[in-house]
């Protein structure tokens, strides 16, 4: 997946860190994210790795043999990305379609969704320019033909086990597989067998450079029928089985959508939903006779389930492993309590739209691969923690980790703060306070809840430090009608929800309040699950 961190194309230390620490948590095959076959032409950003000569090789070595001192093996994703190539729009080229005009797709209705600062952080990548676009030439894609091969022997070289054609995700090899972008009437368009010449002469090339020992794999859209006349699931069955049939090893199938505004980008290739691309790779699996891997949001258990049942072969995790490098190790020693969950924030790949590295809103070391690993403490001493919130529990484990001795204190009567709070709306945030507080219990830490931390009581044990993590204070809002009886602040609610603090009798009314004091004495405040149940009676939390 896209950290780019590489210089010129080249391996970096940061890279080789990455991809090594999720071998080292026990990932069985990694596959390098996409790396530009013909770079800088036809990259989609500056800082991805290229395949483009020979001097790549060293790099592509040494993070070859950091991946297999842990036993994984490694594949390049080699891509051209078509009408995704920004750094072809920064240098002044038009990036390659199949045909021209282009779908009647809006480029502009991403704007709606995204903020200014935004914005202008995407543009500093092609510096502001608009892409224009170019009708690949067949000589264009004789020349392609022939990058990927010399990418995928260059791959070889460095000793690494394998190449992932990227024929998905909207770039070049998907636009000639899909009906909707592709018009063309010459032999590479007008017929499905003529869409796929492309991907069927890529993979032949490889295969034939590279001999029958590597492995090629082919990524492929399940489906992406957003425009008229795209990529349906069946056509994509079809697809993956001439891919099998050039040469390919597995299938690997993701999931795209070609519009960009709206829910476009969740619908493929980040999804929302658990398990949203399962059926694309059982219409696969049902197709062809090689290995199907399938990717979109798959959790452990139903990866087992969809493993067990034949849905597929191999089990593709993406943010997962960002949230959790340790997430397979943690597995095979029987203790998924221990995996630290992805909340599907989509933070990680925001980054990417302005070519930065991909940072984690649940694991502070992604995109920090440069920064000092936490050392062991010398020498060991006692730190209390106040305040048993995502920021307390974070500190607590970190230190207890590092071999600190330490007490945490919380005031309510259980761990979570504000993100067990914001489960109402948010259920995997409380997956995570669920992680957070078996980290705790693995790491030792002594959690009082149900304590209010005074001068006097935290002296009293003795700390050689003090981490102060209450939380954020806000002022109500200075605007008009804010002390009326019906208006409650966030922070009214999370009091009123969960017993944690007072809320004047005048702000929740009087059925509200006994329906409350109901509630809490029958202990149905302490169960987040059951509060957003009721809550959705009287007002919209957690709905959809
Ligand atoms: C930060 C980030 C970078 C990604 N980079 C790539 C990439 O380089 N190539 C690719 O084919 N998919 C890429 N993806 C998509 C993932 O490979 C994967 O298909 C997607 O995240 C769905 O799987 P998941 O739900 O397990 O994350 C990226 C996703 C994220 C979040
Ligand atoms: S940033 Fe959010 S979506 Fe991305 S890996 Fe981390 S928790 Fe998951």
């Amino acid at each position: 997946m896209d950290q780019n961190v590489c210089e010129d194309g080249l391996v970096t230390d940061r890279l080789v860190a990455h991809y090594e620490e999720r071998s080292r948590g026990g990932a069985g095959l990694l596959v390098l994210e996409t790396s530009a076959v013909s770079y800088p032409h036809g990259a989609t950003a500056r800082h991805q790795p290229a395949l483009s000569h020979d001097g790549v090789v060293p790099g592509l070595r040494r993070l070859g043999e950091a991946v297999h001192a842990h036993g994984s093996k490694l594949v390049v994703q080699a891509n051209h990305h078509g009408r995704i190539s920004g750094v072809d729009t920064a240098e002044d080229r038009p990036c390659l379609v199949p045909s021209l005009p282009l779908p009647d797709t809006d480029p502009m209705s991403i704007m709606a969704d995204t903020t200014m600062d935004e914005l202008v952080a995407m543009s500093a990548l092609t510096g502001g320019k608009m892409p224009t676009y170019a009708e690949a030439t067949v000589e264009d894609l004789s020349a392609v033909v022939g990058k990927f091969a010399d990418a995928a022997v260059r791959v070889q070289a460095a000793g690494l086990d394998g190449l992932e054609v990227h024929a998905g995700h909207g770039y070049l090899l998907d636009t000639f597989l899909s009906p909707a972008w592709n018009k063309r009437t010459d032999r590479y368009g007008g017929s499905e067998e003529n869409r796929a010449r492309l991907l069927v002469e890529v993979v032949e090339a490889v295969r034939a450079r590279c001999g029958p020992g590597f492995a090629i794999l082919v990524r492929l859209n399940g489906r992406d029928d957003a425009l008229e006349g795209g990529i349906t699931p069946d056509l994509a069955a079809r697809y993956a089985a001439v891919a099998a049939d050039a040469g390919a090893d597995a299938i690997h199938v993701t999931a795209y959508s070609s519009i960009t505004g709206g829910p476009g980008f969740t619908e493929g290739p980040l999804p929302w939903r658990p398990c949203q691309y399962e059926e694309l790779a059982r219409t696969v699996k049902a197709a062809v006779n090689v290995p199907v891997i399938a990717v979109g949001r798959i959790r452990p258990d139903d990866g087992e389930r969809i493993l067990a049942d034949g849905g597929a072969d191999l089990i593709a995790m993406g943010r997962q492993l960002l949230a959790d490098p340790d997430l397979p190790n943690r597995l095979a020693e029987g203790r998924p309590d221990l995996v630290r969950p992805c909340i599907n924030c989509f933070v990680c790949v925001a980054q990417n739209f302005w070519s930065a590295a991909p940072v984690c809103a649940v694991n502070a070391q992604l995109g920090r691969q440069g920064w000092p690993e936490p050392k062991p403490a010398a020498p060991p001493r006692h730190v209390v923690v106040v305040g048993g919130g995502p920021g307390g529990m974070e500190a607590a484990r970190v230190a207890a980790e590092r071999g600190h001795r330490v007490t945490l204190l919380e005031r309510a009567n259980h761990l979570g703060g504000t993100a067990r709070f914001s489960s109402l709306t948010t259920p995997l945030n409380g997956d995570l306070v669920r992680w957070m507080a078996a980290a705790l219990a693995e790491a030792g830490v002594e959690v009082r809840t149900a304590t209010t931390a005074t001068p006097t009581m935290v002296a009293a044990l003795r700390p050689d430090a003090v981490v102060v993590a209450t939380g954020a204070v806000r002022d109500r809002p200075d605007v008009p009608g804010v002390n009326l009886s019906h208006v409650l602040s966030g922070d009214d609610l999370r009091n009123l929800l969960t017993g944690e603090g007072g809320v004047s009798d005048q702000r929740s009314g009087p059925f509200v309040r006994l329906a409350l004091a109901v509630a809490r004495a029958l202990g149905i405040t302490t169960d987040m699950d059951r509060v957003r149940a009721l809550s959705r009676r009287w007002m919209p939390i957690g709905r959809r």
